[in-house]
């Protein structure tokens, strides 16, 4: 088993990676701070893991809370009902919440244990590769609005964070392949290293060897713990996590929620990036081509949508949550493995790439 450690004062905690971890019971003990514990998971995560983790529980009263899966059910209207499950069960300040599941899980229990009663314990066991390569970590969570994704939300540690390696094998293919456009991105914005083991394992990876993905889940979350314990709230260096992402979320909305996955506009949005990166003078034309063949070996797309013009693109790309003045900001490459922080860029350098790059 691998041990991390996110360091953030009194608020630090472990991440535990690795094969069986599900089914050890001395790790859930470890965290747990009295006899209730609630389980939020969905309905494709329950059947799946839903009885081995409640193996481990046997001398708590365990309640669990089984939500409708999907990103559109990350609401306010299905957060309350863990506040419903939580109160009906007359959970006290000391109860434990477990997030079982994805991302979507993940944040919107994140959010419930943040909310209930002020603050109650809770642990992250990510399902997904993108969970337990960036939601799980850095305690970012919270639900969406019918005006903006993640717009209702609050910074809140969990306790401990389990990423068993075994549930990666009931994953499908594409969403294994997103979770590997933000194992790239870390390579990208900080990880020299990092990459180069990745154009060297990509294969293995896609083959979900169990030693691989552990390698790369930990040097992951290593390099999210670095910089959530440099920059817990985003004023600085956590911006460079954003790399790709104001083109993936245009890309995301522009062509409806749900024709792409986050991981997979974010690899276009990667592309993007690195192209504007070369056109200020930054990377190569080599490095620009190494970046997009790692991503389309992972089974990631990287030309962005045909029915996407560059005008559309500005237009959603003016409402990104980065952006100051509303002048757009990005962040950028200065080479593999340096990010820039956010950057403003020339209007007309942006129209090239958004012209130029994948539009032949
Ligand atoms: N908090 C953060 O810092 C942060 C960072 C990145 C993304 N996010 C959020 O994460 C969410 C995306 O997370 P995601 O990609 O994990 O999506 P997700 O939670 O929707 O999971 C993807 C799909 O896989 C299923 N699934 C989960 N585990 C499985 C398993 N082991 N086997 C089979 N199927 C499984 C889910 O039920 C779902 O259908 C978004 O809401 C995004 O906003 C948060
Ligand atoms: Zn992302």
């Amino acid at each position: 088993m691998i041990h991390l450690h996110v360091e953030l004062g009194n608020r630090s905690y472990p991440i535990y990676i690795g094969s069986q971890l599900l089914s050890q019971p001395d790790l859930y003990a470890a965290h747990i701070k009295s006899k209730q514990v609630l389980i939020v998971t969905n309905e494709t995560v329950a059947p799946l893991y839903l009885d081995q983790v409640r193996q481990n529980l046997t001398s708590y009263q365990v309640e669990t809370v089984i939500l409708p899966d999907g990103e559109q059910y990350k609401t306010l209207e299905t957060l309350s009902r863990v506040f419903d499950a939580l109160l009906a069960a007359r959970f006290s300040r000391n109860a434990t919440l477990i997030a079982l599941g994805g991302g979507v899980i993940g944040d919107m229990g994140g959010f419930a244990a943040a909310c209930y009663q002020r603050g109650i314990v809770f642990l992250q066991i990510p399902t997904t590769l993108l969970a337990q390569v960036d939601s799980s970590v850095g305690g970012k969570t919270g639900v969406n609005h019918p005006l903006g994704k993640n717009m209702i939300g609050a910074f809140y540690q969990p306790q401990c964070v389990l990423a068993d390696t075994d549930v990666l094998d009931t994953l499908d293919n594409r969403q294994l392949a997103a979770g590997l456009a933000e194992v790239i991105k870390y390579g990208l914005i900080r990880d020299a290293d990092f990459f180069v083991w990745l154009e060297e394992n990509i294969e293995a990876l896609c083959a979900r060897d169990k030693q691989a993905l552990a390698y790369a889940i930990e040097h992951s979350c290593r390099n999210k713990a670095e910089i959530v314990a440099e920059d817990e709230t985003e004023s600085g260096v956590r911006a460079t996590l954003n790399l790709g992402h104001t083109f993936g979320h245009a890309i995301e909305t522009g062509t409806g929620y749900g024709a792409y996955l986050h991981g997979e506009a974010v690899a276009i949005g990667i592309c993007q990036a690195a192209d504007l990166s070369m056109r200020k003078g930054w990377l190569t034309e080599q490095e620009v081509q190494r970046i997009g063949v790692l991503l389309r070996r992972a089974g990631l797309p990287v030309i962005p949508p045909a029915g996407l013009d560059t005008e559309r693109f500005l237009e959603l790309m003016a409402v990104d949550k980065k952006n100051l003045d509303g002048q757009i900001r990005l962040i950028l490459l200065e080479k593999i493995g340096r990010a820039t922080l956010p950057v403003y860029v020339e209007r007309t350098l942006l129209e090239s790439t958004l012209n130029g790059y994948g539009r032949n």
